[in-house]
């Protein structure tokens, strides 16, 4: 039997996209509290995971994409998120090694303090988050296993679907409801689409590749310049549409528990240039998105008062 995939939190935002992608000829996908077609049930805080992956292999790979993902929630409760971010992982991780099976687990660019930005794989994490201080924990652990592995450091995901879940959705929805939309302008990031992610995923998989790799997106843009990209295209493609009740501000007034880092902006050449892979830049994805809308913008909302 040929071996096949592992999606750890494969009910997730970026594993049910990798899981339609992959198919379930070649991958197994697991759910926890969100169950979906093909997906199968783990639980790594109540089920051994070598039992677990024995029952359910023979694995190659294991992607880990499974955690508390709000990087809020982990600053407001360590205690209830490293069990599942630091200690569930390691448990998966170590069972994976026992088994033969290449661990790929899912970093983030706020491993890095925010001083310096353009951030590639030789500069040293310092996180100021527990989120980030959480996958620092695993990328440490990982090193320290002198297992073959592969660490991918992850951006804001995002992508051009109005009916998705993202940020661009996230704001056409806002400037519907015509709800209020902060956002930062020192908050310096590198987006990148949720295909760019998954393509390099697989590729990097497929090719045997190991170690640290950044996955961002060849931009480096800020919340509010993201946030202005978005509004004068749609203001392009339909003139009428109301002004959007946007106002910018720092990244740390807008009251999270924790300082955040500022420019966390990733440098990914190294992936770029060793896939061949050329992911989409912000006003490409912008440009999608809208392409999608079904414009004029009163023909969304209906008559408005
Ligand atoms: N999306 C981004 O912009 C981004 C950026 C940087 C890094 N990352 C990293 O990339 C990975 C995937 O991100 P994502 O956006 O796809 O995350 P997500 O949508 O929040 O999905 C998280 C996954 O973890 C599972 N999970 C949560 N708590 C669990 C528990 N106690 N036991 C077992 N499974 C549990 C969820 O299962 P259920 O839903 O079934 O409960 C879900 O499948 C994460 O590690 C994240 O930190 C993502």
């Amino acid at each position: 039997m040929s071996k096949k995939i592992l999606i750890v939190g494969g009910s997730g935002y970026i594993g049910r996209q990798l899981f339609a992608r992959l198919g379930h000829e070649r991958a197994v996908a697991t759910h926890h509290a969100h169950p979906f077609p093909g997906s199968v049930a783990f639980d790594p805080l109540t089920t051994h995971p070598e039992e677990w992956l024995a029952a359910h292999g023979p694995f190659s790979t294991a992607i880990l994409l499974m955690g508390a993902t709000r990087v809020d929630a982990c600053s407001k409760d360590p205690a209830g998120t490293d069990p599942i971010n630091i200690h569930a992982v390691q448990s998966v991780i170590r069972a994976c090694l026992q088994q033969g099976i290449h661990p790929l687990f899912t970093s983030s660019d706020v491993v890095f303090d925010g001083h310096k930005g353009h951030y590639d794989e030789s500069n040293p994490p310092a996180p100021l988050v527990q989120y980030g201080r959480q996958k620092h924990h695993i990328e440490q652990f990982l090193h320290a296993t002198d297992a073959p592995h592969t660490l991918i450091r992850l951006p804001k995901v995002y992508d051009s679907d109005p009916q998705g879940s993202s940020l661009l959705a996230h704001w056409w929805q806002a400037i519907q409801r015509r709800t209020p939309i902060r956002s930062a302008t020192d908050r310096i990031f590198s987006p990148v689409r949720v295909e760019d992610v998954i393509e390099g995923m697989i590729t990097l998989t497929q090719s045997g590749q190991s170690g640290t790799w950044h996955l961002g997106g060849p931009v480096a843009v800020s919340m509010a310049g993201l946030f202005e990209l978005f509004a004068a295209r749609l203001r392009e493609a339909d003139p009428a549409m109301p002004d959007p009740d946007h106002t910018t501000c720092g990244i740390n007034d807008l009251g999270f528990q924790e300082r955040w880092p500022l420019d966390i902006s990733l440098n990914s050449d190294r992936w770029i240039q060793t896939t061949g892979i050329a992911p989409q830049t912000p006003d490409a994805v912008v440009d999608a998105f809208i392409a999608r809308l079904r414009l004029p913008f009163e023909s969304q909302c209906g008559k408005s008062a």
